[in-house]
């Protein structure tokens, strides 16, 4: 089967990293015995958090620091892929452990500023690593930047997460815009989280987007995250993981088929 690398992007704060998380949760539940990896792509972090992993091991950051401290900076991109065949290996080890995925975060770099160093090394290892993984999830940093860098180049199945305010809904067409000409997504839809008012529908105006689930605001959810607690530990009919059902069934992605 060839990979399904599934992104999540939208404006900050909309729930990109809940949703991510609940995408884990079901494909391990659907999918056993399929290759998982689930990549924080938010220098923030926060994927880990929601996956209840406190072990993080090593960042793409940190690949990219070894690489800068040897000093063979003209050599980038050769170590670069050694160093991610390492990687692998140790991801795929690490998966048995695990709760049915692996995990990779892209690390926080020390340098303010920035970021193209590391999105340039995350865009590697989603090539990379795509290939040994039936599926690949993607949280993604707020906003456009990821998209625009070609990070999520490779990206199959692209979900924009927006609430329903008019900043939420104009940030995920801009996204579906660049992203036509920059990724070779096969699918792409919109989740509306924290949906609580159907007067709110005929504003959306998400254009030819097609809307995959709205998930309303979700008190279990609220509950868990004050708590400390990951979306792991979330009931199978709370309101996030109905919703996240909905929106895999409407990419294609249930019952043991992927298209
Ligand atoms: N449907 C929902 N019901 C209740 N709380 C929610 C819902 N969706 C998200 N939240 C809460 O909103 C907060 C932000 O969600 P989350 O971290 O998933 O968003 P994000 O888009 O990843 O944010 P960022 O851009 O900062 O990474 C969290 O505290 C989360 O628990
Ligand atoms: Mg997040």
């Amino acid at each position: 089967m060839k990979s399904t690398v599934i992104a999540l992007a939208g404006k900050g704060g909309v729930g990109k990293t809940s949703i991510s998380a609940a995408i884990i949760r079901e494909l391990v539940k659907m999918f056993p015995n399929k290759r998982i990896l689930a990549i924080d792509a938010d220098p923030a972090i926060g994927l880990a958090t929601a996956l209840g992993i406190t072990n993080v091991g090593q960042t793409i950051d940190d690949i990219r620091k070894s690489i800068t401290e040897a000093g063979e900076e003209d050599k980038t991109k050769k170590k670069a892929i050694e160093l991610l065949g390492e990687a692998r290996f140790q991801l795929l080890n690490a998966m048995i452990e695990t709760q049915g995925f692996a995990f990779l975060a892209v690390g926080r770099p020390e340098a303010a500023g920035c970021y193209c160093s590391i999105n340039s090394y995350l865009k590697q290892v989603i090539s990379a690593v795509s290939e040994e993984f039936d599926f690949v999830v993607i949280d993604g940093e707020a906003g456009i930047e990821q998209i625009n860098r070609r990070v999520m180049e490779k990206v199959t199945h692209l979900i924009l997460v927006t609430d329903p305010s008019r900043k939420g809904t104009n940030v995920i067409k801009v996204i579906k815009q660049v992203a036509d000409e920059l990724t070779m997504y096969s699918k792409i839809g919109v989740i509306v989280n924290r949906y609580n008012d159907s007067r709110i529908d005929e504003y959306l105006n998400l254009g030819k987007l097609p809307i995959l689930a709205k998930i309303p605001d979700d008190k279990e959810l609220a509950l868990t995250d004050v708590m400390g607690k990951s979306v792991l530990d979330l009931d199978d009919d709370s309101l996030l993981i109905k919703g996240v059902d909905e929106a895999l069934k409407n990419l294609d992605i249930k019952g043991g088929i992927s298209k």
